[in-house]
Order: C-alpha cells, then structure tokens, then sequence
C-alpha cells in the first residue's frame, strides 16, 4: 500500500532514502526530507506491505512528475517491490501525470516500463 509521507515517518524515510546514490551526505538528505515536508510540489510516499520497506518522491511539474527518489529496504530487492511502487503512483496520480526520469532513476524507471510493456504482449 502507497500512502503519502508524514512526519511521524520521518527516521524511516530517511533510512530508506539513504540508499539512494545522490542522499549520502547527512545535510543533503535533511535538505531533500525538507524539501519534501514544505514544498507540496515535491510529493514522497511510502510504501507498506506488513512493514514499511519502500519509499518513493517525486517533483511535479506541470504535468509531470519526475521520479527523483526510490529506494527498498535491501532485505526486499529483487522481489518486484520497486516495480509494484512505480504502479501503485501511477495509478494514485491519474492519467493527468506522466511518470517521467532523473538522470539517476532512469535507467530503472526504462526496465520497469519496458517490463510492463513486455507483460502485456505476452498475455
Ligand atoms: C532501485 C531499487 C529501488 C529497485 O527496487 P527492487 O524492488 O529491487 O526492484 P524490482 O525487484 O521491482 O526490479 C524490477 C526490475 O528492475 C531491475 N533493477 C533493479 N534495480 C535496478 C537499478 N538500480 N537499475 C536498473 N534496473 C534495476 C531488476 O533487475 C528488475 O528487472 P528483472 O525483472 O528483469 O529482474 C532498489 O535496488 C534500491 O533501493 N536501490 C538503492 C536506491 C537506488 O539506487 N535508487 C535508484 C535511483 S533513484
């Protein structure tokens, strides 16, 4: 289940934000978890099966969200979680929104596209 970041969350989601490559450094993920609280722009959600073990942020503009953060507890990769999240925002933002990369989430962003593509003209 996705649902939206709060800051009741906020020790978790920096644990799971700090996998991601570009959040290493402490300040910069305490600016990205700011930029998240105060900016309605900016919009993170997390991402719960019997725990909260995903997380994922993205920039909208005009229409387009731009996926700038996903991350999964490394105990649950490799088990489709990150694809199930990237469904589960398309679906929660609509059909006004188009999902697209950064330059740092492209490259998985393209395989779980391309992936569903491949899903359907198979059945
Ligand atoms: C990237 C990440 C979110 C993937 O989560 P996951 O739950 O393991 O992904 P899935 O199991 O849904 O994988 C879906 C597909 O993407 C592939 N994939 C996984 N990580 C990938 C990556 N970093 N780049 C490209 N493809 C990737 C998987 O191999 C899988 O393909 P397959 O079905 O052909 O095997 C996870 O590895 C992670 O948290 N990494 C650390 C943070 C990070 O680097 N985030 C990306 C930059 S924002």
């Amino acid at each position: 289940m996705l649902f939206r970041y709060k800051k009741t969350y906020e020790k978790i989601a920096m644990g799971l934000l700090s996998f991601v490559p570009s959040e290493k450094d402490l300040k910069k993920l305490q600016q990205t978890i700011k930029q998240y609280e105060e900016d309605d722009d900016w919009q993170l959600f997390l991402w719960k099966e019997e725990d909260i073990i995903g997380i994922i942020g993205v920039h909208i503009e005009g229409e387009t969200a731009e996926l700038h953060h996903i991350s999964v507890n490394p105990s649950y990769r490799n088990q489709g979680v990150g694809r199930r999240m990237v469904q589960a925002l398309k679906d929660m933002l609509g059909e006004k929104y188009t999902i697209v990369p950064t330059k740092q989430s492209k490259e998985f962003l393209e395989k779980c596209l391309s992936e569903k593509k491949a899903d359907i003209s198979g059945q």
